[in-house]
C-alpha cells in the first residue's frame, strides 16, 4: 500500500500504542512506536517522520518536555498530544507549547483519524511554506499552497456553518431535520437520512430524510439496513465508492449508490447514524465529505446530549408539576377536574376569537396547571367553607405568584406564564397579583379569567352550590367591562359555550 506518511507514536501504555498502530496503519500511514520519550527522540534522529503523537503523562520524560525537545530538533514537526483527562486548561497549555492538536483517551477512532489527517496537512503546508522561503523558484509550490488554503477555507466555512446552524434547534426533531439539510447541502448528496437506533439496539428507524422521505418512520433490523447497519454495529464511518448496497429506495429496497454513513455516538454508545447516498451529477464522496460529515456527527452528538438532558429534565419537571396538581385535586374535591374543564373552555373560546394555534397550545399546556400555586395554600384556607378573612384572602391570592415560581424552571413562552400568573387580573385594574388594567392584561389571561370564573360559578364550592348556566352568563354580562374584557364575554356568550358541551367532550 502507498504510505500516506510516517507517524511516530510515543506512549508508555502498550495498549494505546497497539490501538494507534492498527488504526493508523489501516489508514495507510507508516507507524513507528516508542514506549518512552528518550527512545522517541532517538528514533526521530534516525528516521524521517512526518508527524508525532505523544502521550502527556509518561514516567521518565513528560509529553510536554518531549514536545519541547522535538521542537528543538524540528520546529515544523506537527505534534499531537494524547491526554486521558481532557480539560480546557490542559488543551490551552498543550496548544501554547506548540502542539498541533490533541486527542483524548479512550480513543474515538473517527476523531483520531480526523485530527491526524488535519495535523498532517498542517505540517505539510508549513514545510512547503519553509521550502518556498528557501527556494527562489517557488511558483508551483505557491499554486499548490493556494489550492490547499482554498480547500481549508471551504472546509472551515462548512464547519462554521454547521456550528451556527446547530446552535438553534430546540428539540431533537428540529435538530434531525437541520442535520439532514446541512449534510445534503454541503456534500450535494441527493438522498440523506438520519437513522435512530431504537431501545434494545437491534432496529433502526428513519427519523429525518431528504430524497428518501418514503422511508420515514419505517423500521429495519441492522442486517436489513445494509451498510448503515454495519456503520452502526462497527461504530465507524463507512465510505463505499464501489457501489455496494444500502437502503434508500422508495419502498425500502436495496439500490446501488456511492455511499457514506457516519455513526453518531454519545460516549461509547451509538444512538443514530447519518447516511448519504448518490451525489448530484453522479460524483463520488471525497475525503473532505468524510471529514465534514464526521465533524457534523460529532457536533450532533454533543448537541443531542444537551437536548436529551434538557428534554428529560423538562419532562421530569412537567410530570412533577402535574403530580402537584393531582395532589391539589386530591385535597380539594370541589376543584377536581376544574383545570381540565378550564382548558377545554379556553381552547374553545380562543378558537372562536380567531386566536392563532400558539395561543391554543399555551392553554393546552398551562390550562391544566394554572392553579398549581394552590399547593402553597394550607387546607384551612383552601377548603374553608365560608368567606375568607382579608389575610386569608391574601394567602389565597398568592397562588398566582407561587404558581409562576413553580413553573419558572420550565422555560416556557410568555403566553403560558401569563395564564398562570395573570388569570385573576381584572379588566378595571382591581385584580391581582399585578393590578394590570385593560389591554395591559395579556389576552390569554383575559380569556382565562372569563372561563375560569364561569367554571367556578357553575361548580359546587365549599361555601355555596353551583349556579345555573343562565345565572353564570348573567353574572358575566353584569361584570363585562369591569371584571372582564367585554369583547371576550360577548364571544363566549354568542357562541353558546356551556358546561354541558365541555362535560360531553
Ligand atoms: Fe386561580
Amino acid at each position: 500500500m502507498h504510505s500516506c506518511g510516517s507517524i511516530l507514536v510515543v506512549d508508555d501504555e502498550a495498549l494505546s500504542r497497539l490501538i494507534l498502530h492498527d488504526l493508523l496503519s489501516s489508514e495507510g500511514y507508516n507507524v513507528l512506536a516508542a514506549d518512552d520519550a528518550f527512545v522517541g527522540l532517538k528514533a526521530l534522529r534516525q528516521t524521517r517522520v512526518d508527524l508525532v503523537i505523544t502521550d502527556l503523562m509518561m514516567p521518565r520524560m513528560s509529553g510536554m518536555d518531549f514536545l519541547k525537545a522535538v521542537r528543538a530538533q524540528d520546529q515544523d514537526m506537527p505534534v499531537v498530544m494524547i491526554t486521558a483527562y481532557p480539560s480546557i486548561d490542559v488543551a490551552v497549555k498543550v496548544m501554547k507549547e506548540g502542539a498541533s492538536d490533541f486527542i483524548t483517551k479512550p480513543f474515538n477512532c473517527d476523531h483520531v483519524r480526523l485530527v491526524i489527517r488535519r495535523a498532517m496537512e498542517k505540517g505539510m503546508l508549513e514545510r512547503q511554506g519553509r521550502a518556498l522561503a528557501e527556494n527562489e523558484d517557488g511558483g508551483g509550490i505557491i499554486k499548490r499552497i493556494n489550492r490547499n488554503l482554498e480547500e481549508k477555507i471551504n472546509e472551515l466555512s462548512a464547519l462554521y456553518a454547521i456550528s451556527e446552524t446547530l446552535h438553534h434547534p430546540a428539540t431533537t426533531a428540529e435538530l434531525f431535520e437541520k442535520v439532514v439539510d446541512i449534510a445534503s447541502s454541503i456534500t450535494e448528496a441527493e438522498k440523506v437520512g438520519l437513522w435512530l437506533l431504537e431501545t434494545g439496539g437491534s432496529r433502526i428507524a428513519l427519523r429525518a430524510a431528504k430524497g428518501m422521505e418514503g422511508l420515514l418512520e419505517k423500521r429495519f433490523t441492522l442486517a436489513e439496513a445494509g451498510l448503515a447497519g454495519e456503520a452502526i454495529s462497527q461504530k465507524r464511518h463507512i465510505l463505499s465508492q464501489d457501489y455496494k448496497t444500502c437502503i434508500c429506495g422508495g419502498s425500502g429496497t436495496y439500490i446501488k449508490h456511492p455511499f457514506l454513513c457516519a455513526p453518531i455516538l454519545i460516549g461509547d454508545r451509538v444512538f443514530a447514524a447519518l447516511q448519504l447516498c448518490q451525489k448530484i451529477g453522479g460524483g463520488e464522496f471525497t475525503g473532505d465529505d468524510v471529514s465534514i460529515i464526521t465533524s457534523l456527527a460529532q457536533k450532533v452528538s454533543m448537541k443531542m446530549e444537551n437536548l436529551a438532558l434538557y428534554e428529560n429534565l423538562m419532562e421530569n419537571l412537567f410530570q412533577s408539576i402535574t403530580a402537584l396538581v393531582r395532589a391539589i385535586d386530591a385535597r380539594d374535591n370541589y376543584t377536581m377536574n376544574h383545570g381540565k374543564r378550564d382548558t377545554l373552555y379556553a381552547v374553545k373560546l380562543a378558537g372562536c376569537l380567531g386566536c392563532p394555534e400558539e395561543v391554543l397550545d399555551a392553554f393546552r399546556f398551562a390550562g391544566p396547571i394554572h392553579d398549581v400555586g394552590k399547593i402553597g395554600v394550607r387546607d384551612g384556607i383552601l377548603l374553608k367553607p365560608g368567606f375568607l378573612e382579608p389575610d386569608e384572602r391574601d394567602i389565597m391570592k398568592s397562588h398566582t405568584t407561587i404558581g409562576n415560581e413553580i413553573i419558572r424552571p420550565l422555560n416556557l413562552g410568555p403566553l403560558e406564564y401569563a395564564v398562570v400568573r395573570s388569570h385573576h387580573e381584572r379588566f378595571d385594574g382591581m385584580g391581582y397579583p399585578d393590578g394590570l388594567k385593560g389591554a395591559d392584561i395579556p389576552l390569554v389571561a383575559r380569556i382565562f379569567s372569563v372561563i375560569d370564573t364561569y367554571d367556578a360559578m357553575t361548580s359546587n364550592r365549599p361555601y355555596r352550590t353551583a349556579r345555573s348556566h343562565e345565572e353564570a352568563i348573567a353574572e358575566l354580562m353584569r361584570c363585562r367591562g369591569t371584571q372582564f374584557d367585554g369583547d371576550v364575554v360577548d364571544v363566549f356568550v354568542k357562541h353558546g359555550i356551556c358546561k354541558e358541551e365541555v362535560q360531553a367532550a
